[in-house]
């Protein structure tokens, strides 16, 4: 396992064709969408308003990370529904299977932790368009103001695999944690057997900290559980 210092600074990967041609302008998200009946969140989420959080990202590469919206339901089922993904859903399904209830169930919940300040999980487009074909999901989510820190999780749906996209969108989302929501510590793990998540959290920074045994449980099998961090000072 591959512990070294990154090797591409943070929002910067000039190996990836098209990495200096982003294309979404960000822009300042307007009000919270009306998914908890129209109330406002009853506790700020950061240290800024809700209101005043971006809510479009541009990464290296040409992407752009928007919110999940009910538009995404197809697209989500479907990217759950590929091998070796069903440990990223986050709840028991019956028979392993992502259908539309289920996708649908997963953007409510995101939204609503949006809304809430708990979390925010952004879907990782080609290009600008409101319609672009979906490459992957990237969140933070715990996030939390007591001692500034959140948890980072990402997927990649398979057509998109090893063409930089986790490892930009990572970049992207860690800076807009660091400088939109003030935090100062991003924690995230992986099954030590997963290389490609190592490699991207090293990638984007994210220095390893140690083992955890059995952590994680998927079916009868525990795995051990590599910790990676970044600061906001690294
Ligand atoms: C892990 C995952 C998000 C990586 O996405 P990706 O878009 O392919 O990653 P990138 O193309 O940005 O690559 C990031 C780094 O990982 C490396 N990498 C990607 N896939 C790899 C693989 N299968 N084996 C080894 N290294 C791999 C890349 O070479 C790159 O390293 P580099 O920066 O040193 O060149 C993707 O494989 C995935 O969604 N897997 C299933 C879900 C999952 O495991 N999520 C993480 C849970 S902790």
């Amino acid at each position: 396992m591959a512990s070294s210092l990154p090797r591409a600074a943070p929002d910067a990967h000039p190996a990836r064709p098209g990495a200096n041609s982003p294309t979404a302008e960000p822009r300042q998200r307007p009000a919270p969408r009306p998914h908890n009946g129209g109330r406002a969140p009853t506790a700020p989420p950061s240290r800024r308003s809700l209101g005043s959080v971006k809510d479009l990202l541009s990464a290296a590469g040409g992407l752009t990370l928007r919110p999940w919206h009910e538009r995404d339901l197809t697209a989500v089922r479907d990217a759950f529904n590929e091998p070796g993904m069903y440990t990223q859903f986050g709840s028991v399904l019956d028979e392993g299977q992502v259908d539309d209830a289920a996708a649908g169930r997963w953007i409510d919940r995101h939204t609503e932790r949006w809304e809430q300040g708990s979390a925010f999980s952004w879907a990782v487009v080609e290009g600008p368009a409101a319609d672009a074909p979906l490459l992957g999901n990237v969140a933070v989510s715990q996030v939390n103001h007591v001692h500034d820190g959140g948890w980072i999780s990402y997927w990649t749906v398979g057509a998109a695999r090893r063409r930089g996209v986790a490892g930009a969108a990572l970049r992207a989302l860690s800076t807009w944690c660091f400088e939109e929501l003030g935090l100062y510590r991003l924690e995230l793990g992986h099954r030590v057997e997963n290389d490609a998540s190592c490699r991207t959290a090293l990638s984007a920074g994210y220095l390893v900290e140690g083992r955890q045994r059995a952590k994680l449980r998927y079916g009868t099998t525990r795995h051990d559980v590599e910790l990676h961090a970044r600061l906001a000072t690294d």
